[in-house]
């Protein structure tokens, strides 16, 4: 396993769309856990492909009840939108507040091609949220409520 560098804002493989995954390979399960590696290294809750500049539609979330890898992901259902905060390895320094899915169903396959899915709720389902936006090259100040963003300190 290893670490790999997060691409920032301003670099333009944040806003292309990533491609389906379509070999169920060892390349795939190296990234999985490769990306794993780099979001708890950077103390994320999740880290979409394009952020390690992959452009491949492979999502890890863990928001704290354990590791989910989601590769192809699809919302199938989706809840009230609330107002939620949040932040974004690839944009340090911010954080602001955006609307995202109360509830979510997501089906996607893990990294060997088996279907799975999830009824999320609260953090869960907004990492989801936020996560696959980024395989479309959405960023959360894409949509963040206006007046909303503000500069957080860098932690010691
Ligand atoms: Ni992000």
């Amino acid at each position: 396993m290893a670490l790999r560098e997060i691409a920032l804002i301003g670099d333009d493989i944040l806003r292309l769309k990533a491609k389906e995954v379509t070999e169920f390979d060892q390349s795939l399960s190296e990234l999985i856990d490769d990306m794993a590696k780099t979001m708890y290294h950077n103390q994320g809750a999740g880290l979409a492909a394009p952020q390690v500049s992959i452009l491949k539609r492979v999502v890890v979330i863990d928001v704290g009840q354990g590791l989910v890898e989601l590769v192809n992901p699809k919302i199938t259902k989706i809840g009230n939108m609330v107002e939620c905060e949040e932040g974004c390895l690839s944009v340090p320094g911010k954080r602001g507040k955006v609307m995202r899915p109360q509830t979510l169903t997501v089906v996607a396959y893990d990294r060997h091609g088996k279907k799975v899915k999830y009824n999320a709720e609260g953090y869960f389902a907004q990492a989801i949220s936020h996560e696959i936006d980024h395989l479309d090259g959405i960023l959360y100040i894409d949509k963040v409520i206006e007046g909303t963003l503000e500069t957080i300190t860098p932690k010691e």
